[in-house]
């Protein structure tokens, strides 16, 4: 290749040819890394930082569910898949009916609610070490959803 190219005195064809691919490899490699990172840009702002002003109105479907499913796992046992704290531990430890919208009538903050998960309060163990904060944002914006679902009702 040395060789040929010292002939010519310039590019040869191939070799044109090589830097022609290599420019086009180059502008694919760009837009590959440019993609990558409005991706990576997409997935932070749906992270952490945003949703710590999550409220109730502002929660996704998707979320919602995930949210569900957290709930079924770690908080039904005592407040029941409906909320209403009717299981048999719920009535030991004497969980509160969130359907019940007297219950929310004292002043509920998110600010409050989220503060009880993160470290307990009375019979409920602290989740601040088993969940991450978006996750406990989210309990409590699914929490307030059962207020609704009896309002409705
Ligand atoms: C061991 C039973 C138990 C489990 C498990 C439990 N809770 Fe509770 N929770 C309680 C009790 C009891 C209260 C009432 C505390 C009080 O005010 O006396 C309560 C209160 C709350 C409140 C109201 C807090 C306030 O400031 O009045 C929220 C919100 C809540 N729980 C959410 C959750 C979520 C979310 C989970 C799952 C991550 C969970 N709880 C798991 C027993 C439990």
């Amino acid at each position: 290749m040395t060789a040929e190219w010292k002939n010519y005195g310039g590019d040869t064809p191939r070799v044109s040819r090589a830097r022609t691919m290599g420019k086009l490899i180059a502008i694919l490699f760009m837009l590959l890394l440019c993609g990558a990172m409005f991706w990576a840009g997409l997935t932070y702002a749906g992270g952490q930082p945003r949703a710590e002003k999550l409220t109730g109105a502002e929660v996704t479907n998707e979320q919602l569910a995930r949210a569900k499913t957290v709930f079924e796992g770690k908080c039904a046992r005592c407040h029941g898949l409906d909320g209403r704290g009717q299981t048999v531990l719920g009535n030991m430890v004497k969980a509160p009916d969130f359907t019940d919208s007297a219950w929310w009538q004292d002043d509920v903050s998110n600010r409050r609610l989220i503060s009880s998960v993160t470290s307990g309060k009375e019979e409920m163990p602290a989740f601040g070490r088993k969940l991450t904060r978006q996750e406990i944002n989210l309990l409590v914006a699914y929490v307030r959803r059962f207020e609704k679902t009896s309002s409705e009702k």
